[in-house]
């Protein structure tokens, strides 16, 4: 059973890979190596023994995206994950936002239509909800106007598929991930930003290792008990995991509509400073932070209801903070010792 991964050499994409084909299926990627790097598919041969094909194309270009699906028409499903994701960039570049992350999804739609491929799998995110009114946030929870270009282009997105889904017969399943971080056990892959890391828990393996000087925390005047935001993280292995039902439900056709939205989340949320000491346990190294200026456009807090997804996908995050963070420091020493 043959599914395409766009995005597969990534950081989620390639520990979906693996997930994949731990249970048998058979990989394609297509990757434009824009924030990855081709090495990934042996490393993933390292842990699961196949290496994946991977074909290095834009999906912006809609001719070779075309071209790739009549070589491929054998495909049963697409886990589309291909996409730009720095929040502070897509608001200092929103049109390169714009045009890669909905150019390509066209293309994919409309490729797939061409050669009768019926399941997508989007990669959405908990963004889409902004501060939600009611916590835990669930599904049904009302989409936020969105606070940068990147986070509309994942509510411009759904709304494309639900269009879609209505005069094609392709069904669709957006999955909406909480924070993912953490690494796969093997410490052979795991999350890689490029330059600077905008995310905390990178920024903290980096600080810890030396690379960079001192973590910011910030702002710590927040309503929250320790004064610092909220999150609900989540390990990447089980967001992997939670791609691998999702294309079994589309094949097995256990959909009930053809647009169906999950939340991926833990259902628990973290302050930035219990993440801080659940790393410094973990690590036994004392983190050098310093506590500066709120961040622009950070929500307070959001963590998932995460009872739909568990009760309709039978699946469930496992892995608890501490494990997440042990497994991101793991790797990051790993890598850094390559
Ligand atoms: P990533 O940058 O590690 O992986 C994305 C991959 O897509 C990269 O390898 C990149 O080279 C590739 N790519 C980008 N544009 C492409 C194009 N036009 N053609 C071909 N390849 C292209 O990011 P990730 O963290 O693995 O995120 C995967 C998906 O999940 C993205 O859609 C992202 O928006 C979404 N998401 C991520 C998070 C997160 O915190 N990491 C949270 C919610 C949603
Ligand atoms: C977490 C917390 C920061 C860095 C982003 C995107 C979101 C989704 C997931 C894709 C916040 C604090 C961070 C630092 C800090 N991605 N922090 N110092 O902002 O919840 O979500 O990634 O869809 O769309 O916005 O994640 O890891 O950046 O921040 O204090 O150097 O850590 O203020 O409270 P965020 P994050």
């Amino acid at each position: 059973m043959k599914i395409l991964v766009t995005g597969g050499t990534g950081y989620i994409g390639s520990h979906t890979v693996v997930a994949l084909q731990q249970q048998g299926f058979e990989v394609v990627i297509v990757d434009n190596l824009s924030n990855s790097q081709a090495d990934i598919a042996y490393q993933i041969e390292k842990i699961t023994g196949q290496q994946p094909l991977l074909e290095v194309f834009d999906l912006a270009d809609r001719e070779k995206t075309a071209d790739f699906f009549k070589r491929h028409s054998d495909i049963k499903g697409v886990i589309h994950f291909a996409a730009f994701k720095a929040v502070g960039e897509s608001v200092e570049k929103p049109v390169y936002y714009y045009r890669n992350n909905l150019v390509s999804l066209m293309n994919i739609l409309e490729s797939m239509q061409e050669n009768n491929v019926q399941n997508i799998v989007f990669s959405s995110s908990c963004t889409v909800y902004g501060q939600p009114d009611e916590l835990p946030v669930s599904e049904m929870a009302p989409i936020k106007k969105a606070e940068s270009p990147y986070g509309n282009t994942k509510q411009i997105s759904e709304e494309i598929l639900q269009d879609f889904i209505k005069v094609s017969n392709v069904h669709a399943i957006a999955l909406r991930y909480f924070n993912p971080i953490g690494a796969h056990e093997s410490a052979l892959i795991g999350e890689l930003p490029l330059g600077v890391p905008n995310n905390l828990v990178p920024f903290i393996t980096q600080t810890a290792i030396g690379i960079r000087e001192q973590l910011k925390v910030f702002g710590d005047d927040y309503p929250t008990p320790d004064g610092t935001p909220i999150r609900d993280y989540i390990h990447v292995v089980d967001l992997a995991k939670a791609h691998v039902v999702a294309v079994r439900r589309m094949i097995e056709n256990k959909m009930k509509q053809n647009l169906e939205v999950f939340n991926l989340g833990t259902g628990k949320g973290y302050s930035v400073l219990e993440v801080i000491k659940a790393f410094e346990k973990v690590s036994g190294t004392k983190l050098n932070y310093k506590i500066v200026a709120r961040r622009e456009g950070d929500v307070t807090q959001v963590w998932a209801d995460s009872s739909f997804s568990n009760d309709e996908l039978g699946w469930k995050a496992e892995k608890g903070l501490d494990e997440m963070v042990a497994s991101a420091w793991k790797w990051e020493q790993a890598y850094r010792s390559r």
